[in-house]
Order: structure tokens, then C-alpha cells, then sequence
């Protein structure tokens, strides 16, 4: 006899073989050796389960199911946590360079599969493919970055004041790391995490985004064959999809050190008590409300097409993406209209096509918060330049009409008030707010008026601009570039931002010694015990 849940499963199961997945996905599935045709285990531990609830991963582009996913139940979730504690056991004592070693493997194994990688976040994620495949590289990129890393993650010998005394500063192994992505990253923000954490001694319990459970199940396998081959434990890289539950109990557990997590800026604020009433590590990757400032001398050949890349790159929904724009009054009405001008060339398209710049948004909850945002906007008075509509079935064509695209929007609202919600709040679609300035300073007061710190930029060609703009009343961003855009950043510096950003750095730079339990070590070598600052503590008879 078959339990009520066998059925249920043996049911569905028949329901999914009868239903024919396209082409356009199975191919792209079975070159990751995700399952066509049956459930999809989406819990990892060393070995693959799922008795939770099924999360369905939906296509953005034509609304196809494209599986269904057996996310962690609260048991297999304790389970995961416990065997990833084990696996920090282990992974902790393998020498750093050994660790290297893994990494360089991983990298490898990734770079083989980049193509069919980047295709799967194209289909599930919904960005486009020449996109999908840098984020991959990204991934790539910094699990290069940590081989190298785990040759150099250095301590110091500090001078200390004691004779015979020595002081070390040595960076150990934290413990297990919980990461909490999001959907628009389905694959590089892991991998920024995964890559410094393990080079550091780490396990890592991963909670993808609940909307693209597929892109982890095809990471995990990757990085569980290199695991495994080498005769380690799969928990040293554990995952467990689910919802929202299951994100709450990764977060509460006391048996995870550090959570780092990407998403809102509300969640955030939740993740970030937690963790920390129960002193926990967290590292906080929050909202962006970029914007680029473009000066009377800047290069128009470069700077449009940069914005341009900037709100609409990814459908607008990169942490970095451009959603504000302050012109210069003087070249305002040429920057405009050369940008309405690419504007115009958009058609919304397959995302796997190689000629689509725009694909569709991630999900209809996107639509809905695309269109309020809209609204508020013309409620405001704002100029809707260009956009300013979802796109709606007859406006597309075959399968592109179960998607969920949107026009790229640029609007002008009325005036520039950093303190209203038009100005203030981050809307995670294409839409770029302009406003136009007279001066730096002022351009620079309203980039800095919002309670988000992520990226921005300036487009100018006259170094005192600069100098302005990257020193101390500038830019109070984390990423402060000149004369490119505000999203696209490389993986060698650090990454994050400040404010209600949430203070976290991740990838390159200093990143890594988040990743860690630095332990200062006082060795005495000598034949006396003094006390520090030269305090005597010798009875006197
Ligand atoms: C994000 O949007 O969550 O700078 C990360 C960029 C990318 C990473 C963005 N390298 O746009």
C-alpha cells in the first residue's frame, strides 16, 4: 500500500510525463542532468531528498512549467544543517591550498558547462543569454580568484611591547555559512559566497531564491561531483530549496555562523535581528537606487549607451541597475533624445535568442510592481517619455504571450525631492527616473539623498569632477565609478553597498576576512610573565 504522499507524488509524476515539456527547455535541462520527466530532488546534503513542499519553476518567457521541485521539509532541513556542521568538521583541517585545489576544479567544471549554465539561468530567470552566460564567467572569475586566495589569506605578526612575547593574528575557519540568495543572480551571487568561503575553511548551507530552484540543483551537482570525487562530504556545499519557512529556519539556526543574504531591504531588516539577537555574523546585501550623473563635458558616445545598459540590461533587475538619471541642464534635451532613440530599438524577445536585448521580467508579481510603480509615477505629473505599459497578450507573438514583459520606462518627474517615494524607493523593473541639475554638488546631494548606497557613477571628462565625486563629499555609494555604468562590476573589488544597502562586502577586495574567525594570539617565549601596559600584580609580603 502507498502512503497518501506516495500517491500523491506517483499522481503527479504521471500528470508531468503527460505533460510534453518544449523542446527549447528539455534540451537545456538535460544537458544539466535535471529530469524531464519526473520531480526534481531539491535538497542536497551528500545525498539528494526533498519531501517539502513542490515548488514549480516557471518559465518568465512563456509561462511553460518547467519542473517541479521537492524542497526541504523541516526535518530534512535540521538534517542538512547537522551534516553541514559535520562537513565543517572535516573541510576546516584541509589545508587552505588543498581547499585552493577544490576550487580550481570547480572552476574547471563550471567552465565546461558555461554555455548550457548560462542557458538554463536565460530560462528560468529570464535574463538574456549573453547575460546568463557572464554570470556563469562570474562565478568562474572569482572561483579563480580563490585558488588564488587560498595561498594568501594571510595573518600578521604584530610587535608587541613584551619582551620574549609575540603577537599573531590568525584568520581560522568560521563554520558554516548560510546563503540566502535572490532570483535575479541565480547563480554568481552563490557563487561569490561559496568560492571565499570555502577557500576559508567553510561549509555552506545554500537557500536559493524559492522562483529558481533549478539553477541551484545544477550549480550543486556540479560542485557535489567535484566534492565527491575528491572523498569529501557533499554537505561541505548543502542545499536546500524552499520557501519562505525554510529561509526563517536557516536564519534562526544557531548552528549557522554567518548569513549572508541578498534580497530586499525589508527582509533584510528581519534577517538582520535575527541573526543578530542571536549573535550571529551577517552580511547584507540590500537594495540599489542608482544613479548616474552625466556632466556638460561628458562623452555622449559613451555615456548613453552605458545607461541605456544600465536600465534596461537584465529588464532593470539588477541590484545595480541605473533607476535614476541626473543630466547636466545643458545637455539634457540631447542626452534624451539620443537615449529615447535606443529606447525605440527595443522588442521584447526570447531571451535565448542571441538578438534579444530585452527579455521578460522575472515573474508576475514583477508586472504588478512594474505597473504600480508606473502609476505612481503619472499620479506624481511625471513625463512618461517612452514605455509606461506592461506589454499585453496581443501585443506579443506564439509563445512570448504567456510572458511577463514590460516596456522599458523613462519618466521626468516634475522636480527632483530625494524624500519622495517616486525618488526614494527601489523598483526592481526598467524604469529610469530623470531629473535635471545645474550643479555637481547638487547632483551629488540628491545621489546621496536616498536611503540606498549601492553604485553610481559619473560621466565626466574633467578630472576635478572626479576628484569631487571619489573623495569625501562625494558619492557615499560602495561603488562609486567614472565614466561607467553603474552595473557590471568585475569580481576583484569588493562588492556592496552602504546605508540601507546594508554595510555588506562581498567578492573581491577585503571580502574574504568576513569569511573567517580571526583569533589574536599572544605567545610567550620568554622566561618572565609580564603584564601588558605594565601593570605590577606581585603581592607584596
Ligand atoms: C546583483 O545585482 O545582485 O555589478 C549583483 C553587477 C554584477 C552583479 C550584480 N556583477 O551588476
Amino acid at each position: 500500500m502507498l502512503s497518501r504522499s506516495a500517491l500523491a507524488r506517483v499522481s503527479r509524476n504521471a500528470a508531468l510525463r503527460s505533460r510534453a515539456l518544449s523542446s527549447r527547455a528539455s534540451a537545456i535541462l538535460s544537458a544539466l542532468d535535471i529530469p524531464t520527466n519526473q520531480e526534481v530532488p531539491g535538497v542536497y546534503d551528500g545525498t539528494w531528498g526533498g519531501t517539502g513542499d513542490i515548488l514549480e519553476s516557471v518559465c518568465p518567457t512563456t509561462g511553460e512549467v518547467l519542473a517541479r521541485v521537492q524542497s526541504a521539509s523541516p526535518q530534512e532541513l535540521q538534517t542538512a544543517l547537522d551534516k553541514t556542521r559535520e562537513a565543517y568538521e572535516i573541510i576546516r583541517s584541509v589545508p587552505a591550498p588543498r581547499r585552493g585545489e577544490l576550487l580550481r576544479q570547480i572552476r574547471e567544471a563550471l567552465a565546461a558547462k558555461r554555455d548550457e549554465l548560462g542557458a538554463l539561468v536565460s530560462l528560468e530567470m529570464g535574463k538574456i543569454r549573453t547575460e546568463g552566460i557572464g554570470e556563469v564567467q562570474e562565478f568562474v572569475d572569482i572561483a579563480d580568484y580563490a585558488v588564488g586566495l587560498s595561498r594568501m589569506m594571510n595573518g600578521r605578526v604584530v610587535a608587541s611591547e613584551r619582551p620574549g612575547h609575540s603577537i599573531l593574528e590568525i584568520p581560522n575557519p568560521l563554520g558554516v555559512v548560510g546563503v540566502l540568495s535572490a532570483f535575479n543572480f541565480p547563480v554568481a551571487v552563490y557563487g561569490w559566497n561559496l568560492a571565499l568561503s570555502l577557500a576559508a575553511g567553510n561549509a555552506t548551507i545554500w537557500k536559493p531564491s524559492n522562483t529558481t530552484p533549478l539553477c541551484s540543483v545544477a550549480v550543486t551537482k556540479i560542485i557535489a561531483n567535484v566534492l565527491e570525487s575528491n572523498g569529501l562530504p557533499g554537505a561541505v556545499a548543502g542545499l536546500v530549496t524552499g520557501g519562505r519557512d525554510v529561509g526563517e529556519a536557516v536564519v534562526e539556526s544557531s548552528s549557522v555562523d554567518m548569513v549572508s543574504f541578498t534580497g530586499s531591504e525589508n527582509v533584510g531588516r528581519q534577517v538582520g535581528k535575527v541573526v543578530q539577537a542571536r549573535f550571529g555574523k551577517v552580511l547584507l546585501e540590500l537594495g540599489g537606487n542608482n544613479a548616474a550623473i552625466v556632466m556638460p563635458d561628458a562623452d555622449l558616445e559613451l555615456a548613453v549607451p552605458a545607461v541605456f545598459f544600465g536600465a534596461v540590461g537584465t529588464a532593470g533587475q539588477r541590484c545595480t541597475s541605473t533607476r535614476r538619471l541626473y543630466l547636466h541642464r545643458s545637455i539634457a534635451p540631447e542626452f534624451l533624445s539620443r537615449l529615447q532613440a535606443l529606447y525605440a530599438s527595443l522588442r521584447p524577445g526570447d531571451p535565448l535568442e542571441s538578438s534579444t536585448l530585452l527579455g521578460p521580467v522575472h515573474s508576475r508579481a514583477a508586472v504588478g510592481i512594474y505597473s504600480s510603480a508606473v502609476n505612481r509615477l503619472r499620479n506624481a505629473g511625471a513625463e512618461i517619455l517612452c514605455g509606461g505599459s506592461a506589454f499585453s497578450e496581443t501585443d506579443l507573438v506564439g509563445e512570448l504571450q504567456g510572458g511577463n514583459f514590460v516596456r522599458p520606462t523613462i519618466a521626468v518627474p516634475k522636480s527632483v525631492d530625494v524624500k519622495d517615494e517616486i525618488w526614494k524607493t527601489e523598483t526592481f523593473a526598467p524604469i529610469l527616473t530623470v531629473g535635471v541639475f545645474d550643479k555637481l554638488e547638487e547632483a551629488i546631494a540628491w545621489n546621496n539623498g536616498v536611503p540606498q548606497g549601492l553604485s553610481s557613477s559619473l560621466w565626466t571628462r574633467d578630472v576635478r569632477n572626479v576628484g569631487k565625486w571619489i573623495g569625501p563629499a562625494g558619492s557615499d555609494c560602495g561603488i562609486v565609478n567614472v565614466n561607467v555604468g553603474t552595473s557590471g562590476a568585475e569580481i576583484g573589488a569588493a562588492f556592496g553597498g552602504n546605508k540601507s544597502t546594508g554595510w555588506g562586502r562581498e567578492s573581491g577586495g577585503d571580502a574574504w576576512k568576513q569569511y573567517v574567525r580571526w583569533s589574536a594570539c599572544t605567545v610567550n617565549f620568554s622566561d618572565e610573565a609580564p603584564l601588558a601596559q605594565g601593570v605590577n600584580f606581585t603581592p607584596t609580603a
